[in-house]
């Protein structure tokens, strides 16, 4: 993306949710690509071995390829470098990708040993944050709560924690505030919100939602619910946005308004 002349404040949003499964990298993925629809320039930052980020815009043969390169998160990391040198073009318009790599299971060790370890994905992204040139730089999180993770919020200014409307989905939603709330001394970062995902109906359990979440008062919960759609996997399976596989589609609406409830927050 070139340099122009609209450079400004960069905010930066982690997914988090040690819960496997909730919708970190699908939300991450879709509200990215719907802020870009909406004039905003997006740096995705995959944060997670799975590859997951990579893999909503990439198919997979380029995504394993970018992989085994030698420009991945993982190598930036490491060598403590700046993560500008390590971004590549998406074929999107506004969007552009700091991609992952398998290697990233060993992150936390490597980090172990590194002077001022919670803070060295922070120090990596400085150079990017000072050209000002994207509005948001979205960080995808593995399911996990070590130092890679405390990396990532340090290096955040929000927090956005998808959580999926089931029982267990809520289940450890206290200790996950608890972590954030451990961290404070360490990180600035806060909590944008709590996102409900996969909001099936014909369960009902997510009436509950708003009844579970009064326990948390000071913790802002997103009006929008994203609600299990099909075509989300589909859309995965093509490595697309779901608004690029069907326009229209439900999830595709939510994340767009998700979009507007992010700016808004922000105030851009
Ligand atoms: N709204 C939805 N409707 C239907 N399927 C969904 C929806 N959101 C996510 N999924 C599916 O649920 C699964 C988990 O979603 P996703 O990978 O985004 O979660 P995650 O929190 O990133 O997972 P992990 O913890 O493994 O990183 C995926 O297979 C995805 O296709
Ligand atoms: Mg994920």
């Amino acid at each position: 993306m070139s340099e122009g002349s609209r450079r400004g404040k960069t905010e930066t949003i982690c997914f988090t949710n040690n819960k496997g499964g909730s919708g970190k990298s699908t939300t991450c993925a879709n509200l990215g690509y719907e802020l870009s629809l909406a004039g905003k320039r997006v740096l995705f930052v995959d944060g997670d071995m799975q590859l997951n980020l990579s893999l909503s815009f990439f198919d997979e043969d380029e995504v394993l390829r970018m992989a085994e390169s030698e420009k991945t998160l993982y190598e930036a990391v490491k060598h403590k470098k700046d993560l500008s040198e390590y971004i590549v073009s998406t074929p999107y318009e506004g969007i552009d990708l700091v991609p992952s790599t398998t290697l990233m299971s060993q992150v936390d060790y490597d980090l172990f040993t590194m002077m001022q370890r919670e803070l060295v994905l922070k120090k990596c992204l400085q150079g990017v944050k000072d050209k000002g040139i994207y509005d948001y730089i979205l960080i995808d999180a593995p399911p996990t709560l070590g130092i890679w993770v405390i990396n990532i919020l340090c290096a955040s200014d929000y927090v956005i924690l998808p959580i999926e409307a089931s029982p267990w989905g809520f289940f450890g939603l206290a200790n996950m505030f608890d972590f954030l709330n451990g961290l404070k001394e360490m990180t600035e970062a806060e909590i944008m919100g709590v996102l409900i995902t996969k909001v099936d109906e014909r369960k009902n359990y997510y009436k509950q939602t708003k009844d579970i979440l009064k326990a948390y008062e000071s913790i802002h919960v997103f009006e929008t619910f994203i609600h299990v759609d099909s075509a989300i996997e589909w859309a995965q399976d093509a490595s697309v946005p779901v608004a690029v596989y069907k326009k229209n589609t439900r999830s595709a609406l939510e994340f767009k308004r998700l979009a507007e409830e992010v700016t808004k927050h922000g105030g851009r």
